[in-house]
């Protein structure tokens, strides 16, 4: 594929000018094929492949550079202490399930959050959504084995099947094709949602879901609403035309995902006319997992020269001098907002492994946004067999978080999680809690475990307060 890509007409040029953090005299989107690029699919079918590839790069970006562009100057708030980052949404989001209740649904949570959490720090909150992109999943293991049969294993729903057979995990690049349109679809709805009425504050008691509003937490809520609403009768009694007022009745909502799949990345990345940078146009703001921070490898390669927002997991094996070295590949201009690093330590490890990260971006003087994923180090299996996470262990990691940030004098710029509005029951604990018993009730997620509505907003209130406190 790469010597097709690199000869055909479509391969973007390159040229003079700035990509994100390098020179296009040494970058293009292509570069990234000279680097080892782990967990990529095995695709059966070059041919075909290309074929898809091809198609994708003739279809429109999914989002423009002056929005990345604003995400950026949004996160640069959050770099420097004025903002709080929520980045929320499925650990891998599924075709099957798509609808538009399940997009109204993640957006619903993720804006009562966001009150929460603005309401009680008195910090804007700069939204991203897991969504509208995150169809990839990196594997501890290439393979999986059940009952002696081996198979490739699950990469995500961009790439292959969730079911056990042959045929569902053979990697398939329609699916790119159908990554890509229920992108522009999820898209679609978010603009409308958020811009068209949805969004707007008049609307804070609606956004509660029927099994939410008999909890604590719903009753915690409903009054935080009950207070806006009487600010916003304030204003209009004091002669305030609030019905003028866009920011009252419209938010600004993110999209980002995981760029794993390279190939597909590459399709997306166009050059912006009015600045000559690149940009992925998959999403707002793009990430490296853990899995994929190799410093010489290709996913750095890809993300150094795109002029998106990016972030990078840091999980506990990374040193300080790994994480600098980060820092100065991914954003050697020093620019607030470009680089977001998410750690995701584990409860028990975060309080020894974060600080000397911290300390040493610090003093390096790089303006990163500290994001915590109190997610992925908290995962183990239940006695049942489904994989979980305990509520009261990611609270542990946020908390143990701040304090971290406390003691080095820098800023717990956000939480970066896997929820849904919904009823499930994935993680474990809760104000009405769930049991281990429990887990298979309404176990719905395509990956891992994600926290519930009721959770969700659980932890809202629980960061908030967090965030007071340092203030
Ligand atoms: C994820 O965010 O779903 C994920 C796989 O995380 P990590 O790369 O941190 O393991
Ligand atoms: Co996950």
């Amino acid at each position: 594929m790469a010597d097709l890509l690199r000869e055909s007409r479509f391969a973007p040029e390159r040229g003079t000018g700035h990509a994100g953090a390098v020179s296009t005299l040494d970058w293009s989107p292509t570069t990234w094929h000279d680097h080892v690029a782990a967990q990529q699919p095995d695709w059966p079918d070059e041919g075909a492949l290309d074929r898809t590839l091809k198609q994708i790069h003739a279809l429109p970006p999914l989002v423009f550079p002056g929005e990345a562009r604003d995400l950026t100057a949004a996160l640069g708030e959050v770099a420097q202490g004025r903002a709080f980052l929520l980045q929320a949404g499925d650990c891998a989001e599924s075709f099957d399930a798509f609808s538009a209740a399940s997009v109204r649904e993640r957006l619903r949570i993720i804006l009562q959050m966001a009150v929460v959490l603005t309401y009680s720090s008195g910090l804007p909150t700069v939204k991203i959504g897991r969504i509208a992109g995150q169809f990839a999943k990196p594997r501890s293991s290439g393979t999986e084995v059940i009952d002696g049969v081996e198979l490739p294993s699950f990469r995500g729903p961009m790439v292959n099947g969730i079911g056990f057979s042959a045929e569902d995990r053979a990697p398939d690049p329609e699916r790119l094709l159908r990554a890509y349109h229920q992108s522009a679809a999820t898209l679609n709805l978010l603009r409308s949602l958020t811009k068209g009425g949805f969004a707007d504050l008049a609307q804070v008691h609606r956004w509660t879901q029927d099994f939410v509003a008999e909890s604590d937490e719903g009753a915690r809520y409903e009054q935080i609403a009950n207070e806006i609403d009487r600010a916003l009768q304030f204003m209009k009694a004091c002669g305030v035309d609030t019905q003028s007022m866009p920011t009252l009745h419209e938010t600004n909502f993110f999209t980002s995902h995981e760029a794993l799949v390279l190939g597909y990345e590459e399709m997306l990345t166009r050059r912006d006319p009015l600045s000559g940078q690149w940009f992925d146009s998959s999403a707002h703001m793009v990430w490296i997992g853990e899995r994929t921070r190799q410093l010489d490898g290709a996913h750095m390669e890809f993300f150094a020269g795109i002029a998106n927002p990016i972030g990078c997991k840091v999980g506990p094996t990374a040193t300080p001098a790994e994480v600098v070295a980060i820092c100065e590949r991914l954003n050697p201009q020093r620019t607030p907002g470009r680089l977001t690093l998410i750690s995701r330590m584990g409860a028990g490890t975060v309080r020894d492994a974060l600080p000397p990260l911290l300390a040493a971006v610090r003093d390096s003087g790089h303006p990163v946004v500290w994001a915590c994923d109190p997610m992925h180090g908290n995962t183990f299996s239940a006695a049942g067999g489904h994989k979980t996470r305990r509520l009261d262990d990611i609270l542990a990691e946020i908390a143990g978080f701040f304090a971290a940030h406390a003691e080095t004098g820098t800023f717990p710029g956000g939480v970066h999680v896997e929820l849904t509005s919904d009823d499930v029951t994935e993680c474990l604990g809760g104000s009405h809690e769930i049991f281990e018993s429990g887990l298979g009730d309404r176990y719905e997620t395509m990956c891992d475990p994600r926290l519930n509505g009721r959770q969700s907003l659980d932890l809202a209130f629980q960061v908030a307060e967090l965030l007071r406190a340092q203030r």
